[in-house]
């Protein structure tokens, strides 16, 4: 036994359970509008933000002290005041912010609850529906991955891609597959009013909810949403195909990857964001990748196996096996568009 590596170990767990046992707390100040506050009235004494927030001060007193612990806000002796520092509010009070966190505390909760299915499903090696996962894990998606989107999709993924946003500032068919809640077709169809989107997604809640944030922004006359799986959505001629973080979801990603390319008229693109991984396990180990390898334990595998074969790519399934299943659904070149320090963005053309 080596004892220094067992503090070092030690001291890692400290860090670990205090953020874990940051997911009630944080989730506790989204909620309450108590990050919001903070943001907009400046710093504050504990009784002046239990006043704004209408909340109980003896309960916030307890949730200031955890988060001034917890490096999430600045406590003033002197004055008795809490900050919210210009750097903190980016990460859980500014919703735009390219790294508002508060979707990922969210989703951190859905794995907590995923935890009976997915422990089942190890047993008996089945899946786990998308629509059987409990809560909002959809919402929780959906919020984790929209700050990124509105950061890179318009400026800087799109632009990537050869001779798309001149297609789309002409007018151009685009469809969204397996679309979630729709934030990425709506930030489309807000920047390119001249192109028509469709979003498909085999969740019919999932298609509600795009549904209304088409309509609360605007874009329902060029952004409609359809139920369908991604190998059998209807509609065909498009310009543009774009799968967000969701082709290692599919059970059949070949499968799905062949009817994207039916679907592409012959000088069409499939853009395809996935999370940003190495190919061999040794090179996701860090951060990023065990954060995602647990989302894809707890809910990216489980809804692969729970379809059609299945293939389970996993979040962390690298560009190598990405490109394999692209060109098995019949596209000839794959490139790596551009990338973020968590997503590929690759091109594909028939
Ligand atoms: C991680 S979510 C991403 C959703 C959305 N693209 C986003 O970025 O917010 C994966 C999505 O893929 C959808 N999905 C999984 N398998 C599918 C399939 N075979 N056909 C259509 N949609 C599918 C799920 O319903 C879910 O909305």
């Amino acid at each position: 036994m080596d004892e220094t590596r067992l503090h070092t170990l030690i001291g890692q767990m400290l860090g670990d359970l205090g953020g874990a046992a940051s997911i009630a707390m944080v989730r506790i100040g989204d909620a309450l509008g108590l990050y919001r506050a903070l943001h907009e009235h400046g710093s504050m004494t504990c009784e002046e933000l239990a006043k704004i927030a209408a909340v109980n001060a003896r309960y916030l007193r307890e949730w200031l002290s955890h988060q001034s612990a917890s490096n999430y806000l600045m406590y003033e002796p002197a004055s008795g005041k809490f900050t919210l520092t210009a750097e903190q509010a980016m990460l859980f009070a500014i919703e735009n912010s390219p790294v508002y966190m508060l979707g990922a505390f969210d989703l951190m909760a859905s794995l907590l609850e995923a935890q009976p299915k997915v422990q089942r499903a190890f047993k008996t090696g089945g899946g786990v529906e998308w629509g059987d996962f409990g809560g909002c894990m959809f919402c929780a998606v959906a919020r984790f991955f929209r700050p990124g989107y509105h950061n890179n999709l318009v400026p800087s993924w799109l632009p990537a891609l050869e001779g798309v946003v001149d297609k789309l500032n002409q007018g151009a068919a685009v469809a969204d597959v397996g679309c979630g809640h729709g934030w990425s077709a709506v930030l489309m169809a807000k920047a390119f009013p001249n192109s028509k989107f469709v979003g498909y997604d085999f969740h019919p809640s999932s298609i509600a909810q795009a549904r209304e944030h088409a309509q609360a922004h605007g874009v329902s006359d060029n952004a409609s949403f359809e139920v369908a799986t991604a190998k059998d959505f209807n509609g065909g001629g498009f310009d543009l195909v774009t799968c967000f973080d969701c082709l290692h979801d599919m059970g059949d990603p070949a499968g799905a990857a062949a009817h994207i390319r039916r679907s592409l008229k012959p000088d069409g693109t499939w853009m395809v964001v996935e999370p940003l991984a190495g190919d061999r396990l040794e090179d996701n180990l860090n951060p990023v990748g065990r954060l995602y390898y647990a989302g894809s334990t707890m809910i990216c595998v489980p809804t692969s196996l729970s379809q059609e074969v299945g293939a389970a790519l996993g979040a962390q399934a690298g560009e190598v096996t990405l490109r394999n299943v692209i060109t098995e659904g019949g596209f000839r070149t794959v490139r790596r568009a551009t990338e973020t320090p968590f997503n590929i963005i690759l091109e594909a053309r028939p």
